[in-house]
């Protein structure tokens, strides 16, 4: 008997074949619409130091209060598993100077995120976000482009069912005018010593507190909404106005206050009312200070990060199957050691002129080799031995369309031929020179003639 088994680690999620695929188009999918916006990827680290996120998200949240995975190096350095990407954005934007160019800068990134929650589904500790930042714009246009770049992700996904909330959450005029306000409200509130502690620090806080009795207190509490000063306004009016000319529906929730500290003014969620508890499949605004608070320029920037998680859920839920790119061409099924070591110099060929190429390993029967070819759920299957090799004939199973499966048959070079044409492919990749043998040419153009 094998040793104990080893299991992943509470409250993860991962993606493993088949289904690791439609977690991949997704990522593809998004990243293309992302340069289409005029977004650039940013690839950062999994960790930072500890204090860009108790400076960057904030003391008084729960991301920072309960749920950082924070550690101490060999070096004896506070790092911190990254909870979220915008402040690692502003470090690495600040770090690399690239607020001193052309401005707004435009990333996108993604990856897996950290924090310890209590899981359930879809909450996890380690969980994956793909999230835009523009940095260095303060007009509401952008505000508006982020928006749409959200909503066009999940429509061009073939989501349906998701709504977006928004409001403001002002300037910092506004929020000193509301934060007297709602003080003095909660002044008057019986609250229990740590939330007393974690209202003294950011009071917004506990709008998202998710205690019914906290919940019932605040229910006449001061809405920031209602003490926008007119810049506040006019900025937050044109982000409404641009969105419903474009059709972009959306409700406001002015007691949306969201779980980080940096948001300032245009501020949204986006909601899917088919993921019960954990509803929430994409979020993000605006945020004024927090370029500053990190050591930085005085640069607004806005932004938004997508579950990716969720957003596979409600697909799921939506019954939407993503396009899968990663289904085979062709799967070889080679029936003696000649075959066998044909299949592995002809799949060679195959993969470099761009086909999805398996082959059926193991010492198989027929009906083995069949079978897996089955499984595998490629568009052909082309079985491989002593006659095709001497015919140098291959007939081409169409494994898709058994009604129509009219066999198609291909004329193959022979072994030293298509050591030739490796030879020749590699020197034509690598010169970037049109050298290809006449017997590679043949033989990929048959094959691509057959697919198209
Ligand atoms: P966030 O709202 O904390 O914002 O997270 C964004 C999205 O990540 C959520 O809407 C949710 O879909 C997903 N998410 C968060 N926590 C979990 C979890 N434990 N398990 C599964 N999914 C989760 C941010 O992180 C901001 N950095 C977004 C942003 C970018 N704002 C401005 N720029």
């Amino acid at each position: 008997m094998g040793k104990d088994q080893i299991n992943a680690p509470k409250g993860v999620i991962e993606y493993v074949p088949p289904s690791s695929s439609h977690f991949e188009e997704v990522v593809t999918l998004l990243s293309i619409l992302a340069k289409q916006f005029g977004y650039q990827p940013i690839v950062l680290p999994i960790f930072e130091e500890t204090n860009l996120f108790q400076r960057g998200v904030g003391e008084s949240t729960d991301v920072v209060q309960k749920e950082m995975y924070t550690f101490e190096d060999r070096g004896g350095r506070s790092l911190t598993l990254r909870p979220e990407g915008t402040a690692g954005v502003m470090r690495s934007v600040i770090e690399n100077n690239l607020d001193r160019g052309q401005l707004p800068v435009k990333v996108f990134y993604t990856g897996p995120f950290f924090r310890a929650e209590r899981p359930q589904k879809g909450r996890y500790r380690q969980f994956h976000q793909f999230g835009v930042e523009a940095i260095g714009y303060e007009d509401p246009e952008i505000d508006f482009e982020v928006i749409a770049l959200a909503n066009s992700a999940y429509q061009k996904l073939g989501l349906k069912q998701f709504t977006l909330q928004l409001t403001s959450l002002g300037d910092s005029q506004s929020r000193a005018a509301h934060r007297a306000e709602l003080v003095k409200y909660i002044s008057k509130l019986e609250l229990d010593d740590e939330t007393l502690q974690r209202a003294k620090l950011n009071p917004l806080r506990l709008f998202d507190d998710k205690r019914t009795e906290i919940q019932e207190m605040m229910k006449n509490a001061p809405i920031l909404l209602d003490y926008l000063n007119q810049d506040s306004i006019n900025h937050f009016e044109i982000v409404k106005k641009l969105l419903n000319s474009s059709s972009i529906e959306f409700e406001i929730n002015p007691r949306m206050v969201r779980g980080l500290d940096y948001y300032t003014k245009t501020t949204f969620e986006f909601v899917h009312p088919l993921l019960g508890a954990q509803s929430g499949i994409g979020g993000g605004g605006r945020y004024d200070g927090l370029m500053s608070e990190l050591g930085g320029q005085e640069l607004s920037g806005i932004g938004f990060g997508l579950g990716l998680d969720r957003i596979l859920l409600a697909l799921e839920a939506e019954k939407i199957s993503i396009v899968d790119n990663s289904q085979l061409d062709i799967f070889l099924v080679p029936i003696n050691q000649e075959a066998k070591e044909f299949s592995a110099l002809l799949a060679q060929v195959l993969r470099i002129h761009g086909l999805k190429v398996d082959i059926a390993y193991g010492n198989r029967s027929l009906k083995g080799g069949m079978k897996a070819a089955d499984k595998q759920g490629a568009k052909y299957s082309c079985v491989i031995g002593e006659d095709e090799l001497a015919s140098r004939q291959l007939s081409l199973k169409n494994m898709m369309n058994e009604g129509v499966n009219v066999p198609s048959t291909i004329s193959i070079p022979n072994l030293s031929q298509l050591e030739k044409i490796i030879a020749s492919s590699n020197a034509v990749s690598q010169k970037g020179s049109n050298n290809l043998s006449n017997e590679g040419i043949e033989l990929v153009h048959q094959i691509k003639k057959l697919l198209s």
